[in-house]
């Protein structure tokens, strides 16, 4: 069952407006099965972290399948319920949806997931050590995250990323992959002392 639950939470971070994280320029340009695909398989569990309004969450739980489940979370009520919406109308059963800090997912068991999708996120919220703690925490050995973070916001207060910032962002995980192009920066990391295989980390 789709399911919103929450408090609102994090008043200062950064709400995106719907039509920017899902807009047909950007399926078409970076359609979200493209990213997802690399990750998911049937069965697993996976969080997408600051959700936004699905633009990645509903491609996720049609790869999971109905055996698998998807955590979406997002401190935007607005953007959740558009998302909840969304999968209701889909027949998304495998979606839980929870207004919530991502620094903040107490919800999901400890080492219990094999991907988190944090896209765009921690350029979007203040509280960065708490997110890529609660990452590390939920994330199973084994388990991959994808990580990334845009220029925009590099030098808006607490919560822009600077180069500095993600190196030691990434000296917290093993790096899989890792690049960077004009809009930002991303990684796909695994929790240290995981074993690597190809884009994603070995089981
Ligand atoms: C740039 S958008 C990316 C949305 C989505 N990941 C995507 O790729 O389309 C960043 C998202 O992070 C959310 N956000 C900001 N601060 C947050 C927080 N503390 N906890 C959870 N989500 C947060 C915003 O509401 C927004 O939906």
């Amino acid at each position: 069952m789709t399911s919103v639950t929450g408090k609102e939470c994090c008043a200062a971070d950064r709400r995106i407006p719907a039509f920017v994280t899902d807009n047909p320029v950007r399926r078409f340009l970076a359609p979200p099965t493209k990213l997802v695909s690399r990750f998911l398989s049937g069965g697993e569990v996976a969080v997408d972290l600051g959700c936004g309004p699905g633009f990645h969450t509903l491609e996720m739980a049609r790869r999971v399948g109905p055996n698998g489940k998807v955590y979406a979370v997002d401190f935007d009520r607005g953007a959740i319920e558009k998302l909840s919406r969304k999968a209701k109308r889909l027949g998304c059963s495998n979606v839980e949806a929870h207004v919530s800090s991502a620094a903040d997912v107490g919800f999901v068991l400890s080492s219990s997931v094999d991907f988190v999708l944090a896209g765009g996120l921690l350029c979007c919220m203040a509280d960065h050590a708490g997110a890529l703690g609660e990452i590390r925490r939920i994330l199973k050995p084994g388990g991959s995250a994808y990580l990334s973070v845009t220029r925009t916001f590099v030098r808006r207060g607490r919560m822009g990323v600077d180069g500095e910032e993600w190196r030691r962002t990434l000296e917290g995980f093993r790096v899989v992959e890792k690049g960077s192009g004009l809009a930002g920066r991303w990684a796909v990391v695994a929790l240290d002392g995981t074993a690597v295989e190809g884009g994603r980390a070995k089981r």
